[in-house]
């Protein structure tokens, strides 16, 4: 090779691979990649503006504030009766994206952050126009979509939305109001085609919301990975095999650095897997099948009924990626409460949602909490069991029983006991996979 051909190369090479580096951008998702890249919502890359508090005092706040909601939420879902309009939640369930994904709809594709919900199956997403909405960013643009268009009452998807408003006889738009605590959102079933990473599926359907009261949607929408009849999933056919995962970053990390993988695709190959329970009245909901939990050594004695699955009341536990803190019905946290304050040094104090408080310098007594999974222990790291109070002189045990005000039978394993984990769902198999995964 001729040496000044060598040379320019070398320093092309040092000049792109430097430009390169210049120019990355961690916010931006890596265009070749099929995964989808996942964020805590208030994190460094979200277009939402962030409060101006610490990520620990925000976890705080949504464990204080939003569960609740979140939990009567999913107690009605569970529950769920034949009612028009479901119930969505006291306030704010959708004001509880905890996480979000960048995704494209229409044609051009329209940049939307929308929050991951895995107990919901539709999408829902604020178009323009939309009365009530959250005008910090801009809503979907049907106009500007050359491959969108509205569903009517006749199309078999239509029948499968609750709150359904279509008049009985003739055609009209299928559109569908949905309440909850006095307030109400009215949305029109529409479809466009929806772009997740290299992934595009044509033609899917989801809520184009025109007007709400009272409460807020996320201001770029939902994306619903339930598995009922309207979820992507089903959607998608046989495209991602009814599979899924995703690692949930830390609630401290900034970046796109977790993930959202669809289809069967770059799934871990061996992966501990515990049974996905389906209730039949409540197909969106994954149910697992919780059958003991330990503080340290001890297996903390829980009334044997309190963790049994049961279809026809919604009794069981879920695996929820929209609540924050893990909740248990009040027998089975009390029980689990007063096994980790014998072993860990108090006084013990509240903080917010959380009751078990103690000083930081303790820490390091503190126990580790394993879920009994029907063939999978889970073992919470510590940074999933415990949380700081934002001067740093107190840990707490970051869980809670279910809200007072919720008639509760339902466990809920929520997103901080998930970070740093793959969660692998294979609605398929009927298992749920669960690995230590650092996408910090
Ligand atoms: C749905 O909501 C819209 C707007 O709030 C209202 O005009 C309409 O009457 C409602 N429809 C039903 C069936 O409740
Ligand atoms: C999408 O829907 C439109 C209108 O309903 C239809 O013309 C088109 O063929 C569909 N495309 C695909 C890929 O199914
Ligand atoms: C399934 O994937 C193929 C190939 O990417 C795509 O052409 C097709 O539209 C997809 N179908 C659905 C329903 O998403
Ligand atoms: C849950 O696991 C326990 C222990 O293996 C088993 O006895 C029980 O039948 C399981 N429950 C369901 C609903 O599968």
């Amino acid at each position: 090779m001729n040496f000044k051909f060598f040379t320019a190369l070398i320093l092309y090479s040092v000049i792109y691979l430097s430009s390169r580096s210049y120019a990355f951008d961690p916010c931006a998702s890596q265009p070749d990649d099929s995964d989808l890249s996942v964020i805590p919502i208030y994190g460094k890359c979200s277009p939402f503006n962030p409060p101006k508090i610490s990520w620990d005092n925000r976890v705080m706040d949504m464990a204080s504030k939003d569960d609740p909601a979140r939990l009567t939420y999913l107690s009605a879902l569970a529950a769920q009766k034949t009612v028009s309009t479901a119930p969505i939640a006291s306030g704010q369930a959708f004001n509880i994206g905890n996480y979000i994904v960048r995704v494209k709809i229409g044609t051009p594709g329209q940049l939307l952050f929308m929050v991951l919900d895995t107990s919901t199956d539709e999408a829902f997403v604020p178009c323009s126009g939309c009365t009530g909405c959250s005008t910090t960013t801009a809503p979907f643009s049907p106009k500007a979509s050359t491959t969108y268009s509205p569903l009517d009452c006749s199309v078999p998807l239509c029948g499968q939305v609750r709150g359904l408003s279509c008049p009985a006889t003739g055609s009209a738009t299928c559109s569908f109001n949905q309440s909850y605590a006095g307030s109400t959102f009215s949305a029109t079933l529409v479809q466009d085609s929806l772009s997740l990473a290299t992934d595009a599926v044509p033609n899917y359907s989801f809520g184009c919301i025109n007007a709400i009261s009272g409460a807020t949607v996320p201001a770029q929408g939902l994306l619903g990975l339930g598995r009922g009849p309207l979820s992507l999933l089903s959607q998608t056919g046989t495209n991602y095999s009814g599979v899924f995962s995703y690692c949930l970053p830390s609630f401290k990390s900034y970046y796109f650095s977790g993930s959202l993988k669809l289809g069967p695709v770059g799934q871990p190959k061996s992966i501990r897997t515990t049974p996905l329970l389906r209730n039949p009245h409540r197909p969106s909901l994954y149910y697992v099948n919780l059958t003991g939990i330990s503080v340290g050594r001890v297996l903390v004695p829980v009334p044997a009924e309190s963790l049994a699955f049961n279809p026809s009341t919604g009794a069981g536990t879920v695996i929820d990626s929209g609540t924050v803190i893990t909740r248990f019905i009040e027998p089975v946290y009390a029980a689990v409460r007063e096994e980790f304050r014998k072993q860990v040094t108090g006084p013990f104090s509240s903080l917010g949602a959380f009751d078990t408080c103690f000083v930081k310098t303790y820490e390091t007594l503190a126990p580790v909490v394993t879920l009994h999974l029907e063939g999978l222990d889970l073992k919470l790291p510590l940074e999933n069991s415990l949380i700081h109070s934002s001067s740093g002189s107190l840990a707490c045990l970051a869980m809670a029983a279910a809200p007072e005000n919720v008639n509760s039978v339902l466990n809920v394993i929520a997103n901080y006991q998930q970070q740093n984990l793959r969660v692998l769902f294979d609605t398929v198999n009927n298992k749920v996979g669960i690995a230590r995964e650092l996408c910090n």
